[in-house]
């Protein structure tokens, strides 16, 4: 390290001082050992840690940070770990998405307000890493993302089982009195069997894949199963290289860029990628200035095939995908039919073509070539029309051919209590050409955008063999659910879009080639049912649901708050002593 160097590193502005100030930063840092040489122009890394017991998919996080750690040394960095807010999918209520904002919030102000000069990102369950990628792209400092890896294939009876997947196909089954309690216990061992995250193409795993495809990880990143020993490598080296991106100021909007994140909305299509990953992708892009919209996602993966088989949409698992040859395989593909910006730099120093061309396949049963893809039609479609005039997702490959143009009445359900209150009821008013609405599920009406998109059909239409409806909502839904469920319908009910005027035997037309979400109701008869209209909701007097509901933009905005799009750099410009 020339003195040179040492000089334009931001942690010198804390321990490179001669003062009183210096000896606070030092000396209490000393008590762990740490030489006075480390405070002498070593890149400071902080290791931003998801670990938690209450986030099951990131406790291996531990051993990982470690990797990093020897990585950072052993290239003359100085390693400091710190945890940060671990919003987990599965036991997180009212729904971990309410605490994204407030995770990346906080870890925005650790990465500013400590002597840090790079960061490693250890992110895995499905909130984690937006959170981290959105809070560090707002401080704009070198960073280096680590996915946790999925989890081992599930198996149960002989069967692959998949994260939420079966999970959602097993609820039936014990629903509709096919399998047994006993059964329903059991299989719960048999699908979560190791660290990781969620193994099915859910959003954990997708939201890998886009860390990959953005180049804010080393190649190979986003399969590498998390017990896997070469997740262990790739964290050492992830550890090394951060030090080489800090003196090189290769900070992280240098990686992510336009071109990369429109990279990132093609390789979501061709893996048949979560619909959160559209919330999660524009809100990155708008912390770091970057216009990005709905209609970006739909005109840039509307050609993209699909060319993953992995469930919710398929039949196999992460680890089948990483022992087919991974994202690299996909990259390859793209890039070599022109669907990919080959020169977009990652952070290893080449680019995401140099990283990728010669990616070998080997089990094209899992990653299908370009040419015979798994599916036609990948992305995500955006719907518009008077139900969604800001916008609503779908995601085909996850649909039904039969109903992807389709005409019914409405059946709404108010809440989500209401719906809990009323679908087992035999007496329900509904048939399989109905559509299903669900209103106040928003970001403000929920509050938070809870995975309750996919409804549940109505037991008497499961027990005739109906396994798939029209749903619309203001919802999300799981990355690991599948159905011809329409999400994200903005603006949402709870702020008087038109969902909340929707009556029961209203007809509403979903026509997915059209890319349309019709309610017939004219504007008359709809400006009279506003005139009635009360939200459902209220806000709190306190605490942070307030802020909540009070700043956070709708789901086609990417659900942030209007407070926190953009960047305030990494400059701290007050002493605290
Ligand atoms: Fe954590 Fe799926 S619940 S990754
Ligand atoms: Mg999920």
């Amino acid at each position: 390290m020339s003195n040179e160097t040492a000089g334009t590193l931001r942690s010198q502005q804390w321990f490179g001082r001669q003062d009183k100030n210096g000896f606070y930063y030092r000396s209490w840092l000393k008590n762990r050992g740490f030489p006075q040489d480390v405070f002498e122009g070593r890149p400071v890394i902080g290791i931003c840690n998801t670990w938690s017991e209450l986030t099951p998919c990131n406790t291996h996080f531990k051993t990982i940070a470690d990797h990093v750690r020897w990585g950072v040394l052993e290239a003359g960095g100085f390693p400091l770990e710190f945890p940060a807010m671990s919003p987990g999918e599965t036991l997180t209520r009212p729904t971990a998405m309410l605490y994204r904002n407030l995770a990346a919030m906080e870890v925005e102000e650790s990465i500013r307000s400590n002597p840090l000069d790079g960061v490693v990102l250890l992110m895995g369950c499905d909130k984690t890493t937006p959170s981290l990628l959105m809070g560090a792209a707002s401080v704009d400092v070198p960073t280096i993302g680590i996915s946790a890896g999925p989890m081992l294939r599930g198996v149960y009876r002989g069967t692959y089982i998949g994260s939420g997947t079966n999970t959602i196909s097993m609820s039936e089954q014990l629903r509709a009195g096919e399998i047994t309690l006993d059964e329903y216990h059991e299989a719960e061992a048999c699908m979560h069997r190791s660290h990781g995250t969620c193994m099915t193409m859910g959003t954990a795993s997708t939201m890998a894949c886009m860390v990959e495809t953005l180049g804010i990880s080393l190649p190979g990143n986003a399969a590498i199963p998390a017990v896997d020993a070469r997740r262990n490598l790739l964290a050492r080296e992830s550890g090394r290289r951060i030090v080489d991106l800090v003196r090189q100021d290769i900070t992280m909007s240098k990686i992510i860029t336009r071109e990369s994140l429109e990279n990132a909305i093609r390789v979501n299509a061709a893996i048949g990628g979560s619909t959160n990953a559209v919330i999660h992708h524009i809100a990155l892009a708008r912390r770091m200035d970057l216009p990005m919209s709905l209609d970006d996602w739909d005109a840039l993966g509307r050609n993209v095939p699909c060319l993953l088989n992995i469930m919710p949409q398929g039949n196999f698992l992460m680890e089948d995908f990483f022992e087919a040859g991974g994202l690299p395989a996909i990259l390859r593909e793209l890039g070599e039919n022109n669907l990919l910006h080959r020169d977009a730099l990652t952070v290893n120093g080449k680019t995401l073509w140099q990283n990728n061309e010669n990616a070998p396949c080997w089990r094209r049963e899992v990653i299908h070539a370009f040419t015979e893809p798994f599916k036609a039609v990948g992305g995500i479609a955006v719907l518009k029309g008077n139900l969604a005039p800001s916008g609503a997702v779908l995601k085909p490959s996850a649909a039904s051919d039969a109903l992807t143009k389709h005409t019914g009445p409405a059946v709404v359900f108010s809440t989500i209590e209401d719906l809990r209150a009323r679908i087992n009821d035999d007496n329900l008013d509904i048939d399989e050409h109905s559509v299903m609405v669900l209103q106040n599920c928003g970001p403000k009406g929920y509050p938070g955008m809870a995975e309750v998109g996919n409804l549940p059909l109505p037991p008497k239409l499961l027990k005739r063999g109906i396994t798939d409806m029209v749903r619309i909502s203001d919802a999300r839904m799981s990355g690991t659910a599948y159905g011809t469920v329409v999400l994200h319908c903005a603006p949402e009910a709870a702020v008087g879009g038109n969902l909340a005027l929707v009556q029961n035997g209203d007809l509403i037309t979903l026509d997915l080639e059209a890319r349309t979400l019709q309610l017939h109701v004219s504007d008359k008869d709809l400006a009279q049912r506003r005139a009635q209209w009360q939200p459902l909701h209220n806000t709190p007097d306190r605490g942070y649901t307030r802020l909540y509901i009070e700043h956070v933009m709708q789901a086609d905005e990417g659900a942030d708050f209007d407070f926190l799009v953009g960047r305030t750099g990494s400059e701290v410009p007050r002493n605290n002593f």
